[in-house]
């Protein structure tokens, strides 16, 4: 897609996860920018989420995560990169949030949102009860979210309570959705959120009212799906 667009003389938008999902996309998009030559010049990046409180050099933050992982190693263009503040004041967060929508609108919208999935069936940090058409906002961590976290941050305690977020109806403007889930600690979640009745019990349900989204599983996360889910061999091809 960012080849496609740069032949075409466009920006390519990107809305991108953090977390262990995505790392080996990374991974691999630096590999290619070093050895094949791709560049970031076109692209424009929206992250989903941040931690609220977290400034931008704690180890934790998202911030840190994305140099780290992806933009230290490429060369897109500093002011491309856009990821939500853990650090606006309260009393400007609102406005802050309004303008993170207003502009990934400028910016064309999304051509293509990365995700991972939390226990909870979380997207972003749309925990279960958020609703299909939120907007990026600061939301309240689910104790399970910080149970999960509470090794990176040596401690449950120290695991921030809010965030700001990328809403569902954010995520779900994307052209194009691609969610990943690695592991058997997924395969609980992963049931619900492609068996379960559409709701926002499991907010990545939401995700299968979307034209144009892909689930990839690897075979452990994939592993409490009923069969009837496994049979079409093209969709549910195991991949490396
Ligand atoms: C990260 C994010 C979260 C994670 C999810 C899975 O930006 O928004 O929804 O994608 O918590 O995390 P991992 O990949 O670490 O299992």
């Amino acid at each position: 897609m960012i080849r496609k667009k740069q032949k075409e003389n466009q920006k390519c938008v990107l809305g991108l996860a953090t977390g262990s999902s995505p790392i080996a996309v990374y991974e691999e998009l630096v590999r290619m920018h070093r050895e094949e030559g791709l560049s970031f010049e076109n692209v424009i990046t929206f992250n989903l989420d941040e931690y609220y409180g977290l400034e931008k050099t704690h180890k934790e933050s998202y911030y840190y995560f994305m140099h780290h992982h992806l933009f230290n190693h490429v060369n897109i263009p500093a002011e491309n990169v856009n990821i939500p503040s853990g650090t606006v004041a309260l009393e400007e967060l609102e406005q802050w949030c309004d303008d993170y929508e207003r502009k990934i609108e400028a910016a064309g919208g999304l051509d293509f949102q990365l995700l991972g999935i939390g226990r909870t069936g979380h997207i972003g940090f749309n925990e279960p009860g958020s609703a299909i058409d939120s907007k990026t906002r600061v939301v309240s961590l689910a104790h399970i979210t910080k149970e999960d976290a509470a090794d990176d941050f040596e401690g449950i305690e120290n695991v921030p309570a809010t965030a700001v977020t990328m809403g569902i109806g954010t995520v779900r403007s994307a052209k194009r959705i691609v969610l990943l889930a690695w592991g058997a600690k997924k395969s609980k979640i992963v049931k619900e959120a492609i068996e379960e009745e559409i709701s926002s019990n499991v907010p990545a349900t939401y995700l299968r009212q979307h034209p144009n989204t892909t689930f990839v599983f690897d075979e452990e996360a994939a592993s409490k799906l009923s069969s009837h889910h496994l049979e079409n061999q093209d969709l549910y091809e195991p991949c490396d």
